[in-house]
């Protein structure tokens, strides 16, 4: 077995809603090889959003440990996880989280700034993946300009700017049409073939069935775990 790409050790997260203690998530572990692209169900409060800003260092665990490339990233400090999200995690929001104030160009853009890419470096990136999200036409909209699907498919490309080792997307299918979700599927499937880990949340059992390994979470645990062996 190789050494997993991310490990999950007996993650727990309490939300306290006043003064009653929500548990979130109740002493989760697993591990992901590189290049897996799964896919994680379960019904409204199951968790499941939760468990990815764990993971993506959105949010700090109540207890237990998060892994990546065997570096306990759950262990950074405030100023560090930036930059181990900037450097290993692209993100794509239940709600896209896009800057209003930018185009869906610059929403793309600012990514790679970050990363310190080089200005057409950026640019040639950023038209490349919004060509590929079918929004070329649309580059220069803002996101209140565009459509739920369209905002969905520019969070999409901005996870990807980067080509991070990990993308998390918190049901990246979810307002688009039928078309557009089998395109982001095969484009993620894509980028799993090349080595990249994909971590999807859906509701949608078209988008489950075509991952390698479909993780069913139930309050706040993992109910089952299955290889669908797509590899
Ligand atoms: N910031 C918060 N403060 C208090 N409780 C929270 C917070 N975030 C989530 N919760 C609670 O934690 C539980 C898990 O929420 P989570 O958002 O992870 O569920 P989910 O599986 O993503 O649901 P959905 O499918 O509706 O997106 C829920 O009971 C929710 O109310
Ligand atoms: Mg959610």
């Amino acid at each position: 077995m190789n050494k997993p790409i991310l490990s999950v050790r007996n993650l727990s997260k309490t939300y306290m809603q006043g003064k009653i203690p929500v548990h979130a998530l109740s002493d989760v572990s697993f591990d992901v090889q590189k290049g897996e692209f799964l896919s994680i169900i379960g019904p409204s409060g199951s968790g499941k959003s939760t468990f990815l800003s764990m993971i993506g260092l959105l949010d700090k665990p109540t207890t237990g440990s998060v892994y990546i490339d065997g570096v306990e990233v759950t262990k950074a400090k405030d100023n560090e996880a930036p930059v181990i999200r900037r450097e290993k995690i692209g993100f794509v929001f239940q709600h896209f989280n896009l800057i209003p104030t930018l185009s869906a160009f610059g929403n793309v853009d600012i990514a790679m700034r970050f990363a310190r890419v080089p200005k057409s470096r950026r640019k040639e990136r950023a038209i490349e993946l919004l060509t590929q999200m079918g929004l070329r036409e649309r580059m220069n909209h803002r996101p209140s300009e565009l459509s739920g699907g369209e905002q969905q498919r520019v969070a999409i490309a901005r996870s990807m700017a980067n080509k991070p080792a990990i993308i998390l997307a918190d049901e990246p299918t979810g307002e688009v049409d039928t078309k557009t979700r089998d395109m982001i599927v095969e484009l993620l499937r894509g980028l799993s073939d090349n080595g990249q880990t994909i971590l999807v949340v859906t509701h949608d059992m078209a988008v489950s069935s075509k991952t390698d390994r479909i993780i069913s979470m139930l309050d706040g645990m993992i109910a089952s775990d299955v290889l669908t062996n797509k590899k």
